[in-house]
């Protein structure tokens, strides 16, 4: 079965990306990504390529080739329906924040709306593919509404699970380790299989495109993210232990990742991991098991988050400590924003909740972060407030502590105590002797990432690693 056209329902992280890809290495395909968000696509048909929505390097240089040639960016989702063989669901799939599961499990809101509108626009039989990372079984939920209030129009769902990181997501893109496919073990089910096969094998050498059965491929997405977070959770634990020892973690990371069988990738320490999903996802998985009656198992993954907010909660304490604790009026910098280098996404970054617990002490903060914007830094900030049930006159009144800016130096002027919370490159090569003239006491520099230099400090900076 040859696919011409193709459409991914959600214009984010993933949908972007990946159909910009698909879009450049098969040019006989026509690809519509579409949203609900106006803004967004509009964003994404902007003629600055540096207004896309999605900062990725190497995602523009895509777009100027393919835009308006073979994809297109649309908020039509009736006609991409319509056209489409083959529709990808890239929509976000957040933990739930009500109802049943709340707190754990993924909310399917927006999978089982797409379906609700594949089912009614769709004129003839079409392939759906997941790409949202789902819970296992959601294939089966998303067949009955397909099925629901379609006639004889069949529906075949795949799982084709998304491994791409933001900062590195064109490279990896390229470069995939594997892709999996997962479908019905039926002859209908394996020629969709098939049919999506042939599109990665444009550019993706057939030995690493896995088929499987669905709910292996759904389970598989889960596992993969809960062990790289498990990973670092291991090496963040151990950090701690280095802190009460003298042990060193870098070189306890670098002893153990030399290790052959364990391998030296994902064993950075750090504040913590962030992103939109690593938390997500181990939730899911968590729920996923005790609603399976696997308590322990359970527990096993829930202590990966645990560490994670642990590791945040151990960085706000280090500083604390070195201001006998207390840092009321005390004005920290945070350098960097987005939950890793080389992406302006902020979601569930560690330094939303490091500013969070600094403010709660009373600190005043000024952040600067190459990438994410000012607005978006308010709004992460503003919304753990209200997370908290913090009143909007006691918000006010803890907003006018946070200062942004746009220059590095500018953010660490008057400040007492400076936080390196995301590994951006110009944070290795800043001029540390004009930040020690900039600093008024304190010179508390306290690195989450471990990328400053220390033999190359001034003598005046005090610095400390997570
Ligand atoms: P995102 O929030 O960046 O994008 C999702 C988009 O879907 C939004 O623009 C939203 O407006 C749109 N949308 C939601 N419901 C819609 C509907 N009914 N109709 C039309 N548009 C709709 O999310 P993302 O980061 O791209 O993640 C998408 C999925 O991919 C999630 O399940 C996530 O777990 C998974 N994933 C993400 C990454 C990543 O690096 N961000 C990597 C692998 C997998
Ligand atoms: C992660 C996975 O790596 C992807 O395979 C997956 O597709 C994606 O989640 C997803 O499902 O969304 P991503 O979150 O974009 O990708 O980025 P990572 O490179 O995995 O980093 C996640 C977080 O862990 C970042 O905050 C990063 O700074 C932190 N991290 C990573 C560490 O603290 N130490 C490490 O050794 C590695």
């Amino acid at each position: 079965m040859k696919i011409n056209n193709i459409c991914c329902i959600g214009a984010g992280y993933v949908g972007g990306p990946t159909m910009a890809v698909i879009a450049l290495k098969c040019p006989d395909i026509n690809v519509i990504v579409v949203d609900k968000n106006e803004d967004k696509i509009k964003a994404w048909n902007s003629d600055d390529v540096n207004q896309i929505p999605v900062f990725e390097p190497g995602l523009k240089e895509i777009i100027e080739k393919v835009r308006d040639k073979n994809l297109f960016f649309s908020t039509d989702i009736k006609e991409a329906i319509e056209k489409s063989e083959m529709i990808f669901l890239a929509v976000n799939t957040p933990t739930k924040t009500n109802g049943q599961g709340k707190g754990m499990a993924a909310d399917l809101t927006n999978i089982e709306n797409s379906a609700r509108e594949i089912a009614k626009f769709a004129n003839n039989n079409k392939i759906v593919v997941e790409k949202s990372t789902l819970p296992v079984r959601t294939a089966e939920k998303l067949k009955e509404i397909l099925e629901e209030s379609s006639n004889k129009i069949s529906f075949q769902v795949l799982s084709n699970p998304e491994f791409l990181a933001e900062g590195t997501a064109i490279k990896d893109l390229f470069n995939s380790d594997r892709v999996l496919v997962g479908g019905d073990q039926t002859k209908e089910g394996k020629k969709a299989i098939d049919a999506l096969v042939d599109i990665y094998k444009n550019w993706i050498p057939e030995k690493k495109i896995l088929r499987s059965n669905v709910w292996s491929a759904e389970l598989s997405k889960l596992a993969s993210n809960a062990m790289l977070a498990q990973r670092i959770s291991s090496i963040n634990s151990l950090s701690a232990v280095c802190a009460k020892t003298g042990a060193d973690i870098l070189e306890v990371s670098k002893a153990v990742g030399a290790d052959s069988r364990i391998g030296n990738s994902f064993l950075q320490p750090s504040v913590g991991f962030g992103g939109s999903c690593f938390q997500k996802d181990i939730l899911n998985l968590v729920y996923l098991s005790k609603i399976n009656g696997l308590p322990e198992v359970a527990e096993y993954w829930h202590q990966v988050v645990k560490i994670n907010n642990y590791q945040r909660k151990r960085f706000v304490n280090l500083i604390l400590e070195k201001f006998e604790n207390n840092i009321f009026n005390k004005t920290i910098s945070l350098l960097g924003w987005s939950y890793k280098k080389d992406t302006n996404d902020s979601r569930e970054s560690a330094s939303i909740y490091v500013a969070e617990m600094l403010l709660d002490e009373g600190a005043i903060i000024k952040i600067y972060d190459p990438k994410v914007s000012n607005s978006q830094i308010l709004k992460d900030i503003e919304n753990i407030l209200i997370l908290k049930d913090i009143n909007a006159q006691e918000r006010t009144q803890i907003m006018n502590r946070v200062k942004i800016y746009n220059d590095v130096y500018q953010s660490c002027l008057n400040t007492s105590a400076i936080a390196i919370l995301t590994e951006w490159n110009e944070f290795k090569n800043l001029d540390w002797l004009l930040i020690q003239e900039k600093m008024t006491d304190s010179y508390l520099i306290i690195d989450g990432r471990f990328i400053i230099p220390r033999n190359k400090l001034p003598k005046k900076l005090n610095l400390i690693s997570i």
